[in-house]
C-alpha cells in the first residue's frame, strides 16, 4: 500500500506520515529532507540556492546530508523551497523517491508532490492543510519552546512566502492531487488529526 501524504508548510503532515507509517507497519519517507539536503548543500557551497546549475551540482553528493544538524532549520526550509522550484534539481530527486514508493510492502510519503508527481499511483491520497494564522502559531509555540524567540507575525509572513513560491512554481506546484482526502485539521487535535487521517486510510484501501 502506498500512502502519499501531501501539504504546505507547517500543516502537520509529517506528524501524520509519521502516525500512519506506525500504525500501519511501513517504512516512512520525509521528502521535503532531501531538497533540504540540497538547500543546506548550495549554502555550505557559497552556491546561489536560484541559480539551476548551482543548485542541480548539489544535488550529486551521495549522501546528501541527510544527518546535517541544520537540516531542520527555517533558514534551510527556504533555501529548499528555492531549490526545489529547479525541474532539474526535481528530476534528480525523482528516482530515489520513486524507488522508495513502490518498494515491497509499500510506504509512507510526504512531501508536495507525493500524489501528484511522484507516486499518481497511490492507494490513498491525504492533502493535509490548515490555516495560515493556525500553522503560524504551532510553529511559534514549538520554536518558542525551543527556546527561540521570533515574532508571530514574522512567522506567518514566512509561511505565506513559501505557500506562494510552492504553489505557483511551474514545475510540479503544490496541489490537493484529484481523488485526494483533503484534512483542514486548524481546529483539531494532533490526536483528532490522526484518527482522521488513519479513518481516511482505512476507508479508501
Ligand atoms: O516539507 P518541508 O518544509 O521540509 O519542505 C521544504 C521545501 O522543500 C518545501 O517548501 C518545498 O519547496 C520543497 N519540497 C518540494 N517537494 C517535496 C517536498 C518538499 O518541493 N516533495
Amino acid at each position: 500500500m502506498i500512502i502519499a501524504v501531501d501539504g504546505p508548510t507547517a500543516s502537520g503532515k509529517g506528524t501524520i506520515a509519521r502516525a500512519l507509517a506506525a500504525h500501519f507497519g511501513l517504512p516512512h519517507l520525509d521528502t521535503g529532507l532531501l531538497y533540504r539536503a540540497v538547500g543546506r548543500q548550495v549554502f555550505l557551497d557559497g552556491g546561489d540556492p536560484d541559480d539551476g546549475g548551482d543548485a542541480l551540482a548539489a544535488t550529486s553528493f551521495p549522501d546528501l546530508l541527510l544527518h546535517d544538524p541544520h537540516l531542520r532549520s527555517e533558514e534551510t526550509g527556504g533555501l529548499a523551497s528555492r531549490v526545489s522550484v529547479h525541474p532539474a534539481v526535481r528530476q534528480a530527486l525523482f528516482e530515489r523517491q520513486r524507488v522508495f514508493a513502490t518498494q515491497a510492502g509499500g510506504a509512507v510519503l510526504d512531501g508536495r508532490d507525493i500524489g501528484t508527481v511522484i507516486a499518481p499511483d497511490a492507494d490513498v491520497k491525504l492533502f493535509v492543510t490548515a490555516s495560515v494564522e493556525a500553522r503560524a502559531e504551532r510553529r511559534w509555540k514549538e520554536m518558542r519552546d525551543a527556546g527561540i524567540e521570533v515574532a508571530l507575525s514574522d512567522i506567518a509572513a514566512d509561511i505565506r512566502r513559501r505557500d506562494e513560491r510552492d504553489s505557483n512554481r511551474a514545475d510540479a506546484p503544490l496541489r490537493v492531487a484529484e481523488g485526494a482526502f483533503v484534512i483542514d485539521n486548524s481546529a483539531m487535535t494532533r490526536e483528532q488529526a490522526t484518527a482522521a487521517a488513519i479513518e481516511a486510510v482505512e476507508a479508501a484501501r
